[in-house]
């Protein structure tokens, strides 16, 4: 496998792990904080007795404690070197219930703390505002589907981005609009589980609105932070090229590539939404009020991209709108990682290439990649181990296409590994491990990996 140097990505790039905090924290009610749609959703059972919301059952309420432990987790963090730490805050533990006359003190205090312990180990905090947990009263009232949700967010950008403000470098508006509205509002399989188009399309607007709305707001409050958002992309390709079918599969993968990698950010660079590949998009202007256009626009400093795999898509007459099915990778490669994803790192290289090719994006973080596999405890001279080498040559191998990137004029300044330690992986609960640290959840006992000790000897400038 290749021997790689940080050094050669340029000394200006940002190293990074990243988080978000329904995933870690725990603490789902202390301190006086509010319920989210993730908190209702995973303590609610599934009306269908075959299949359960979330693998096992299982919650978010305590998960690796990060509210109670964030002082060993940065000291940890500090141990192995990284520089950068992603994560999000929780909107209900400064709000509890989504507005600004519910102000909770002792929400935001963790916050400070948060921010505080990194810069004293210095690591720099690096913020999303808004990682999926939604507070369920603004979701009793139609969540992203009702307009009031926009302007309630807007009071929260305004209020965090002045309270933390000159202590964070770096914001992100949203994490990945395009899985929160389709996972949560169209296929019903994330919180708040509501399906169909008629959740999706209004979602969609309101969302594109917070990203332009939220992002001109945070510049404002914020003029010398760097501000930008994240988008989930996928590389799609048709399964075949050639004749009738691979003409209309090429089809397909046109529109599957509009709606999970153009949709959020066309609109937020002044194109509007990807209407002339996905006609049915039109649909959406029935949600627009007058100056919409302006309100979608943000001139980013920055784009965050977060990239796990692949996709192949086939033409299929039973799919509306799209008019196309994703072939599951299971079905189709020898090896997937646990989430059942494909392993195709050149993916990222066509995707930066992609993002780079648009007017006005001036600078491109990636700010999530990773992998889960099925990670082994072993015991060697009274200490544990795991010995995660297919982690390690995941991360190499997508590197390695990030750099080819770069070598090629693709302005790309930063990686962010997803993710720090192993944590609640929402509908699929703690079975797959992400981490580069793993975590005993119930001793919560933290275990650096082999790709930990990888990262840390990288992030300290050896050749690995
Ligand atoms: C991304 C999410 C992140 C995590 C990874 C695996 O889509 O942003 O929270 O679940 O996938």
């Amino acid at each position: 496998m290749l021997i790689m140097n940080k050094y050669e990505f340029g000394n200006d790039f940002i190293w990074g792990v990243a988080t978000a905090a329904y995933q870690i924290e725990g603490a789902w009610n202390e301190d006086g904080k509010g319920e989210s749609i993730w908190d209702r959703f995973t303590h609610t059972k599934s009306k269908n007795p075959f299949k359960e919301r979330i693998y096992q059952n299982q919650n978010g309420d305590v998960a690796c404690d990060h509210y109670h432990r964030y002082k060993e987790d940065l000291d940890l963090m500090k141990e192995l070197s990284i520089p950068n730490y992603r994560f999000s805050l929780s909107w209900t533990r400064i709000f509890p219930d989504g507005k600004l006359t519910s102000k909770n003190q002792k929400g935001i205090d963790f916050y400070h703390r948060l921010i505080d312990a990194c810069i004293e180990r210095n690591i720099t905090p690096n913020v999303t505002i808004y990682h999926w947990d939604l507070p369920q009263a603004l979701e009793d009232n139609g969540g992203w589907t009702n307009r009031d949700t926009y302007l309630r967010f807007l009071d929260y950008v305004d209020f965090v981005t002045k309270e933390y403000n000159d202590k964070v470098p770096r914001w992100f508006i949203l994490n990945e609009p395009f899985a929160f509205t389709v996972l949560g509002y169209f296929l019903g399989i994330h919180a708040p589980g509501r399906k169909g188009f008629a959740n999706f399309y209004p979602a969609i607007h309101h969302v594109t609105l917070a990203q332009g709305d939220g992002g001109k707001i945070a510049k404002k409050n914020c003029p010398n932070a760097e501000i930008g958002t994240t988008f989930s992309c996928s590389y799609i390709e048709p399964v075949s090229k050639d004749g009738f079918w691979g003409i209309l599969n090429q089809g397909a993968a046109i529109r599957f590539d509009a709606l999970l990698n153009s949709l959020f950010i066309e609109p937020m660079l002044g194109m509007g939404y990807p209407v002339d590949r996905l006609p049915s998009l039109k649909t959406l202007e029935k949600y627009y009020k007058e100056g919409d256009e302006e309100r979608m626009k943000f001139n980013a400093d920055f784009i965050g991209i977060q990239n796990y795999t692949r996709e192949l898509v086939q033409w299929s007459p039973f799919m509306p709108v799209i008019w196309g099915t994703i072939i599951e990778a299971k079905k189709r490669c020898e090896k997937t990682t646990e989430m059942g994803w494909e392993i195709y790192p050149e993916g990222i290289y066509h995707l930066l290439k992609k993002y780079a090719s648009y007017p006005n994006v001036k600078k491109i973080y990636i700010t999530e990649n990773g992998a889960a596999f099925p990670d082994q405890l072993v015991e060697e001279d009274g200490k544990i181990r795991i010995h995660d080498i297919e982690r390690i040559n995941f991360l190499k191998s997508y590197l390695e296409q990030v750099l080819r990137a770069k070598k090629e004029g693709v302005p790309v300044y930063g990686y962010f590994i997803w993710t720090f330690i192993d944590n609640f992986e929402w509908a699929e609960g703690y079975r797959p491990r992400f981490g580069i640290v793993y975590v005993d959840y119930q001793t919560q006992k933290r275990y650096v990996k082999d790709s930990g000790y990888w990262y840390r000897d990288f992030l300290e400038g050896k050749d690995v």
